[in-house]
């Protein structure tokens, strides 16, 4: 037999692939990191049972490695409309696109996590779980979908997963007596003491409003202490607040419904008051599908009935974004209601992600946030979101929040002293005080170059004379704010801005600039995305296409990165 080019005879090493076992891969596409954790709790199940897995993720995967997949285990989530992860987007249309490979040969599951409050639940892992079908791969197990609280469905994923693949490795392994099945690698190793699951009880230091006396807005700067934790995190990471409900909308919730504070129910095997399971384990304002649902049920309640069913789920999502789980329970009450039918349609609390504001080089043990809270009138009453009006409203310097880090894989600086450009509107602009934190205590020299916008220059300035002080000293090289609501002046956004810089801006992304863009979603990424592709082609002289691929491959060479919300 002729020699590979290791040297070793390829007849002799060659085994049958039975023997071997096939080969494992295990794919995500995140974006706050959620799938990638699963998939790494995942590959370490899978090698305990000796399998051998490989985690990729979606944004560095190389596409053409697929058409030589044999087991395929894809865990990914859903963004906004129905779109998948942002790092993700060049898998999905080589995946979807004409030039995607045959795979009769490979077999997969699909675990997906999505959002049932959105109308597109699961799309990007239900597009997956079809395409692989179609281009001939088979299923090992059927494809799940998980809500935001997805821990028990996803273990229970990835166990039957697991179980069968592993069954499959004995089989062949028996059929062939004489090959070792890998013994388990061991895991656990570095696993920080706390994490989403066992938060560490951080100390708030700082709670203080960063806007002016007359601004329109209420935007706060809030400083954690890390300490004795062994928290460590990167400047563009975020921080898992796990937040508690207002004991004021759990009240009303127990009016509304007629049932007593002190009702004692079980929740996972622990028997506690009904008002202390609403404020601490359920969410309680958003009602989700699966409240109308119950609701319906148990009220019979025609206009709630009116709404179930897949044809129904936009007029649903409409209807659950204006009603609330006390707004439905007040228009459709259910005298005599017992506690846990009530808490059956109820989701679990989950906990609020935000970017970190600081670096650790710069302010050791703590973590910074800035925080708008968010408060709305609904049916003539003040609303507001569950972390944010905590934080604003019911905690004072010297209180504990229970946090954790959540590691953000996608929004980082560069490893490179590659020029950044960092445009943010309102607290978007939090992880760029982190950035340059960064590279002012670390000495980094580089390009960096700062978009910021709000509405009003004396009121919504944020850290402004920190930025000045960076302008100053040169770890911030070029800064252009946009004000949206200065009276006598025009609207004006960020990407006016780059607009008005097109061709420094295009000169900067030549010379190798990362871009990052923090902040509202729907409004302002969108815009900035649209604009950075006008800027592109109209500076770089080709036509749409051409600069939507130059984006693109920004996107894929991490030098386009995004932490939107
Ligand atoms: P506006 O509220 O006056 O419309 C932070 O919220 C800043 O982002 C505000 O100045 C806000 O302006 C602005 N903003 C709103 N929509 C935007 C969009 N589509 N693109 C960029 N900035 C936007």
């Amino acid at each position: 037999a002729g020699l590979l080019r290791g040297g070793a005879p390829a007849a002799d090493i060659a085994a049958p692939a039975a023997a071997q076992g096939r080969t494992l891969t295990i794919l995500y596409g995140t974006e706050t990191g959620n799938s990638r954790d699963l998939a790494k709790a995942l590959a370490a199940a899978a090698a305990e049972r000796g399998l051998s897995p490989q985690i990729a993720d979606m944004s560095d995967y190389k596409t053409r490695l697929l058409k030589d997949e044999q087991d395929l285990l894809v865990i990914v989530s859903t963004y906004g409309e129905g779109d998948p992860p942002q790092p993700a987007v060049g898998f999905f249309e080589f995946l979807e696109g004409k030039r995607a490979p045959k795979l009769e040969k490979v077999r997969f599951s699909v675990l997906a996590l999505g959002d049932s409050t959105y109308e597109k639940y699961c799309e990007a892992g239900k597009r997956i779980d079809a395409r692989l079908e179609e281009l001939g791969a088979t299923r090992i197990g059927g494809r799940v979908d998980c809500d935001i609280d997805y821990d028990d469905p996803a273990a229970a994923w990835s166990k039957a997963v697991v179980d069968r693949l592993a069954a499959d490795l004995a089989q062949s392994a028996t059929a062939l007596p004489g090959i070792a099945v890998p013994s388990a690698i061991p895991t656990g190793a570095g696993t920080p003491a706390y994490d989403k699951k066992k938060p560490f009880g951080a100390t708030v230091i700082e709670n203080i409003a960063i806007v002016g006396r007359y601004s329109s807005k209420e935007t706060r700067h809030i400083e954690l202490d890390l300490a004795g934790s062994g928290l460590t995190y990167e400047p563009g990471d975020a921080l898992g607040i796990a937040a508690v409900n207002d004991a004021a909308v759990v009240g009303q919730l127990l009016e509304a419904t007629g049932l007593s504070a002190d009702a004692e129910i079980t929740v996972k095997g622990e028997t506690i008051a009904l008002a202390e399971a609403l404020e601490n384990r359920f969410e309680v304002a958003i009602a989700s599908p699966r409240f109308l649902d119950q609701w319906a049920k148990l009220t019979g309640a025609a206009e709630l009935e009116a709404l179930r069913g897949e044809e129904r789920a936009a007029e649903r999502l409409l209807y659950l974004r204006n009603h609330h789980v006390v707004d439905i329970v007040r228009k459709f009450p259910l005298p005599g209601v017992d506690a846990d039918s009530l808490l059956a349609g109820l989701r679990p609390l989950q906990p609020r992600l935000y970017s970190i504001a600081s670096s650790l080089a710069a302010a050791p043990d703590e973590a910074h946030l800035t925080v708008a809270p968010v408060r709305y009138t609904l049916h003539g009453e003040p609303r507001s979101g569950v972390a944010s009006s905590q934080l604003a409203d019911r905690i004072e310097i010297g209180d504990t929040v229970p946090v954790y880090i959540q590691h953000n894989p996608h929004f980082g600086l560069p490893k490179t002293d590659a020029p950044i450009i960092m445009i943010g509107a309102g607290t978007g602009v939090a992880p760029y005080r982190g950035f340059l934190q960064e590279w002012e205590a670390t000495g980094t020299e580089g390009r960096s170059w700062l978009f910021f916008g709000e509405r009003n220059f004396r009121s919504d300035f944020l850290y402004q004379t920190e930025w000045q002080q960076w302008l100053k000293e040169g770890v911030l090289t070029r800064m252009d704010v946009a004000f949206s609501r200065d009276r006598g002046q025009p609207k004006t956004y960020v990407q006016h801005r780059m607009l008005q810089q097109a061709k420094d801006l295009y000169a900067w992304l030549e010379e190798g600039a990362h871009v990052y863009v923090c902040g509202d979603e729907k409004s302002m990424a969108r815009d900035v995305h649209e604009t950075l592709i006008q800027i592109v082609s109209e500076q770089g002289r080709v036509d749409r296409d051409t600069a939507e691929d130059y984006v693109r491959r920004l996107a894929s060479d991490h030098r386009y990165q995004r932490d939107v919300y």
